[in-house]
């Protein structure tokens, strides 16, 4: 192949454009697409139809989008873009929150909508996965045969974005996360080849897709371990915040003195704009909702997009009860700063990374997060930082905020990033800080930090791995395919 062979690398302007202009390279990627994959190509003038989660994202316009509908036709797109030196986007379900991350700016959007089949083995202890599934379209074709598998908790989370990133789980102390529980990656590389990843078939590839993100391949298809499971029994509780530090008493000793793999819970802290709770602060709980239910019957009703804007961003902490506390005071003072904002709907989430979840990444011959290898680890400190306690957890903290005005960007920004920048500082004075950032849930801007926290050992590796199936650097930041976590 003559453009794979004289292995250039690919550096297209890294100014952005910043008027409406779609670059030429791009207009004739679109034409070649449009003569290739007729009605399966979308012009932003005929695409009224297109929805996706975040309205950043919403609001970029892209040169055109492709819906390809198997591997082949990702290959066949992938060539076409790289002769043209059109830059791209790749969309699973759609759930990151920055202009760019699924939604090409001014490039091709390839999306992966018509990637949704899935395919359970008769034995029934794995499944085929498009890379385009949502969790909630896995869930409902697993269940009638009374089978799971690792996947969101919100039904319209693609498998594919998820899974490359981590995949937290409420039963991760029972399954692990998402990431260690896939035996096969169907994948494209950069030069269009069709390649499968497995811990037998290109295993340093199948390691690179465990937490690599969108560095290495377009993902196809995922043969993700599945498992017999029943309902399950799910309980919501709501306090007011009068009692949080009883409540924080409470969810601390579930985090260190459960050892139950059976077991899961997260902790929101939840800023709600109405003060409709302060008359019933006498009352220890608001509300208790009881169900049992399956993950479809969870996920199944995705609520109508009405798109508004979203920012995540996380910290990793050793288990402290203080540090709870210190957390959650951060969070209130900082919001109360921003309260003017239109729709403001800020959440403090904890979501526990138990010990068995930690002992599941080394499987296979590990993944790329460095939880597991690198000092300090999450393990190893949980036990010598606080004394008299076992099998304390550590915790993944999500600061996630909803609000509606373009207006308010920057207020909310300043926000996220005052809670995560005060409470890992506090963190640092108590000793309780760890280096980790979940990719998925980080903010724009954090990928240098994110990479750092897998261990330079592991981003060595990834480093060498990327050269090898993309030397020309095409799903670079300086390449191709750009926005979202990238590793160079
Ligand atoms: C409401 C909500 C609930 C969530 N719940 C959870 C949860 O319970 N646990 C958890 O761990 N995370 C959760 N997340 C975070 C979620 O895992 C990430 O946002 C994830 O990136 C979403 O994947 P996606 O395919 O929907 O998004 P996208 O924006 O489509 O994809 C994210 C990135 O992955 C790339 N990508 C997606 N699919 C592929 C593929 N097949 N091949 C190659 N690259 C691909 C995209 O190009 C993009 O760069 C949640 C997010 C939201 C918004
Ligand atoms: C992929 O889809 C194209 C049509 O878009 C079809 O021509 C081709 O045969 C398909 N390839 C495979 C391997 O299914
Ligand atoms: C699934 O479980 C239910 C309840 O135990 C049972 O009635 C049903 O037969 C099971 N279905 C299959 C396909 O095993
Ligand atoms: C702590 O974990 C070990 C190993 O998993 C287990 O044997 C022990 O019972 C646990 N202790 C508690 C208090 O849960
Ligand atoms: C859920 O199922 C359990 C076990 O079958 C039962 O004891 C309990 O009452 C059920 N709870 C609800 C809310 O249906
Ligand atoms: C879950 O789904 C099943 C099958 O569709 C249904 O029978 C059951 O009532 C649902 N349960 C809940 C709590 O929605
Ligand atoms: C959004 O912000 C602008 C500028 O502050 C303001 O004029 C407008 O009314 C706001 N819109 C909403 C829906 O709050
Ligand atoms: C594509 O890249 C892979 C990984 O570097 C390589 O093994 C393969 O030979 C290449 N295929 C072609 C057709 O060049």
């Amino acid at each position: 192949m003559a453009v794979c062979s004289l292995l250039t690398p690919i550096l297209v302007s890294s100014q952005q454009t910043t008027n409406d202009t779609v670059l030429r390279e791009c207009h004739n990627a679109c034409s070649r697409l449009s003569t290739t994959f007729g009605k399966y190509l979308y012009l932003p003038s005929s695409d009224d139809n297109f929805r996706i989660w975040d309205a950043k994202q919403q609001e970029v316009r892209p040169a055109c989008r492709i819906e390809p509908g198997n591997a082949t036709d990702v290959a066949r797109i992938l060539e076409i873009l790289v002769s043209e030196q059109c830059h791209f986007a790749v969309k699973g379900v759609g759930h990151s929150r920055s202009p760019g991350d699924s939604n090409a700016i001014q490039g091709v959007t390839i999306v992966l909508d018509r990637l949704t089949d899935v395919q359970i083995s008769e034995d029934g202890t794995c499944a085929e996965v498009g890379g385009g599934a949502t969790s909630a379209q896995t869930y409902a074709a697993l269940e009638p045969r009374n089978l799971s598998f690792v996947g969101g908790r919100v039904g319209q989370v693609g498998v594919g974005g998820f899974t490359l990133g981590g995949g937290t789980y409420p039963f991760a102390n029972k399954y692990g996360w998402a990431l260690d529980n896939v035996y096969e990656y169907q994948g494209v590389l950069a030069n269009s080849s069709i390649v499968t990843a497995s811990e037998d078939m290109n295993p340093d590839l199948y390691f690179a897709l465990r937490g690599g993100a969108n560095n290495f391949g377009i993902v196809t298809r995922l043969t993700v371990r599945t498992f017999p499971q029943g309902q399950i029994y799910v309980s919501q509780a709501t306090w007011s915040d009068n009692q949080p530090e009883a409540v924080l008493d409470a969810v601390y000793r579930l985090y260190t003195e459960t050892d139950d793999v059976e077991m899961g819970y997260d902790l929101y802290f939840v800023y709600d704009a109405e003060p409709v709770f302060e008359a019933l602060n006498r009352i220890l709980t608001l509300t208790r909702d009881t169900v049992n239910a399956t993950f479809a019957n969870l996920t199944g009703a995705p609520a109508e997009l009405d798109t508004t804007r979203h920012l995540f961003d996380t910290l990793s902490i050793l288990p402290s009860r203080q540090l709870l506390s210190q957390g959650i005071q951060i969070f209130r003072e900082e919001v109360s700063a921003i309260k003017p904002v239109a729709g403001l709907a800020p959440n403090f989430i904890c979501y526990p990374l138990p010990t068995h979840a930690i002992e599941f990444m080394e499987r296979r011959e590990g993944n790329a997060l460095g939880i597991d290898q690198d000092e300090p680890l999450f393990r190893k400190c949980t036990v010598s930082v606080l004394r008299n306690v076992v099998n304390e957890t550590s915790t993944v903290i999500l600061i996630s905020t909803a609000w509606s005005n373009a207006s308010d960007d920057t207020a909310v920004m300043t926000m996220t990033n005052n809670v995560v920048e005060r409470t890992r500082s506090a963190a640092q004075r108590a000793g309780v800080a760890h280096p980790y950032l979940y990719l998925n849930y980080a903010a724009a801007g954090r990928a240098e930090k994110v990479f750092e926290g897998y261990g330079q050992t592991n981003v060595g590796r990834l480093g060498g791995i990327q050269a090898a199936v993309d030397p020309r650097g095409v799903f670079t930041a300086n390449g191709l395919w750009r926005g979202f976590m990238n590793l160079w």
